[in-house]
């Protein structure tokens, strides 16, 4: 799934430094404590950062943002790539340094590394003092001082409830066997939520106010239960809640019908998240991916005219053990036609206990690094024409985030476009827009009139 940046996750409430938070989250008053939770990687783990995050304002402590004014800091990490783990070493030694100082007093690795054998070796070295992986995040409730949590810390657990967008986990784990990848291993097979339980959760979200549901898992649209498939779950979810998205997918589950029905239905967001990872046949099959890539070529033909304004991302990866300078053509040849939006280009890292790292044939890091910049070049020039387009329309924007310093909020538009803007709207407030100009990456927008635009309540435009 696409990757996130690793600054600190949003924070449910304003970060009150050393402050005991109040009696409305029924705890401990006067305690003073303070953790900070860092994340890295996907969204998945953005999510269960927010479910670490209830545990530890449960158990009275005061979210800080810096590692130093921090009693207790969570590393939540991402083991997908060699720098991810790279980057934990790097802060872990910066944690280190605090507690030798006596500015910090407890430090736990929780997520994808966490779960991989690695953590015991990092533990030692570090003198970590909890190590949590993907399946046990619960037991960090007892760690901070709570009850056992197993019951209540369940992947059930609403994430951000009452906050204006949230996660809903539909499906954990993965069941494919993608030559490079550690999913499978750190986060085990694929468990899908049962459609009642997702439901049930939806409805308690809108209710709490909740604006934006994004359905989250290693691969969404395998969701299966009892004789129900995604398109089904997609399609009930967007009859309840008023703004919809997904991610992530793979294009062997991907049915038209999810794509006729993202074009179609008025609630769910106009993008696709479709990961190729190569234009190569050959490369595809030894990935393990399942599908050729005029399969994928016809999936996009089918998105495209579902929703022809819809924003289409993929991941690529670089650089696969034997990759060739034919097989890297044949990715450039699919970024042409597929005409992305957006895309995360990686360079392959290998992975401990994964296949691609027992095969020979590695590309050599020059060849790796031209591959890649050549790619990304063609992913930003087609994405910088696509946005160009868009230059001078009116669009209704979801705000997702609020204005920064510079008075810059982010907007998205129904089609999934991210539109910098500055407005003083709240974020989970629609405003309408002109678009202005286009960079490769973003649009730019002007508000049209009042803050809140002209526009009409919600539903009604
Ligand atoms: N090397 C490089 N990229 C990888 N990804 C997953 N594993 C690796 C790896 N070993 C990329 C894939 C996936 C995204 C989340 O990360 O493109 O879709
Ligand atoms: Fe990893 Fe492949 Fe599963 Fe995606 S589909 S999580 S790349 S194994």
């Amino acid at each position: 799934m696409s990757e996130t940046s690793t600054t600190p996750v949003r924070l449910t409430r304003k970060p009150e430094r050393r402050t005991p938070p109040g009696p409305a989250t029924g705890t401990v008053p006067g305690s003073g404590k303070t953790a900070c939770i860092r994340t890295f990687g996907c969204q998945m783990n953005v999510h269960d950062s927010d479910r670490m995050r209830r545990m530890i304002l449960d158990a009275g402590y005061a979210e800080v943002t810096r590692y130093e004014d921090a009693d207790l800091v969570i590393l939540n990490t991402c083991y997908v790539r060699e720098n991810a783990v790279d980057r934990v070493r790097g802060h872990l030694g910066e944690l280190i340094r605090l507690r030798r100082e006596g500015r910090l007093k407890k430090v736990a690795l929780t997520g994808c590394i966490g779960a991989a054998e690695e953590s015991e070796t990092l533990r030692r070295q570090f003198g970590i003092d909890l190590v949590l992986g993907t399946h046990n995040t619960y037991e960090l409730a007892e760690f901070v001082g709570l009850p056992t949590m197993e019951e209540t810390y369940t992947p059930e657990l609403p994430g951000t409830e009452g906050e204006h967008s949230a996660f809903v986990t539909i499906t954990t784990g993965c069941n494919y066997g993608c030559s490079y990848c550690v999913v499978p291993m750190v986060r085990g097979r694929m468990v899908c939520r049962s459609k009642e339980s997702i439901l049930s959760e939806v409805d308690r979200l809108v209710e709490g106010g909740t604006g934006y549901v994004t359905l989250l898992g290693q691969t969404v649209d395998a969701w299966r239960r009892d004789g129900e498939r995604f398109c089904d779950l997609l399609e009930a979810v967007a009859e309840r809640a008023p703004r919809v998205s997904f991610t992530t997918s793979h294009p062997s589950n991907m049915e038209d019908r999810t794509l006729w029905a993202i074009g179609s239905r008025d609630t769910i967001v106009k993008r696709l998240h479709l990961p190729v990872q190569s234009g190569s046949d050959r490369m595809l099959k030894i990935m393990h991916r399942g599908y050729k890539a005029e399969r994928y070529r016809r999936k996009i033909g089918v998105f495209r005219d579902a929703a022809p304004e819809g924003t289409l991302s993929t991941d690529i990866i670089v650089g696969h053990p034997g990759e060739t300078e034919e097989d890297h053509e044949a990715t450039l040849g699919l970024v042409e036609d597929c005409s992305f939006d957006s895309a995360y280009v990686f360079k392959f890292s290998p992975r401990d206990g994964t296949e691609a790292a027992t095969l020979g044939e590695p590309v050599a890091p020059e060849v790796s690094q031209r591959r890649f910049v050549e790619v990304l070049r063609g992913i930003e020039g087609n994405a910088f024409k696509r946005n160009s387009r868009k230059v001078g329309s009116v669009e209704e924007l979801y705000v997702r985030h609020g204005a920064n310093e510079d008075g810059r909020a982010i907007g998205e538009t129904w089609t999934g476009h991210a539109v910098h803007l500055k407005t003083e709207a709240n974020p989970g407030e629609y405003v309408r827009a002109t678009i202005e100009s286009a960079g490769p990456h973003a649009l730019y927008g002007s508000l049209c009139g009042s803050p809140y635009g002209d526009l009409a309540p919600y539903g009604d435009v």
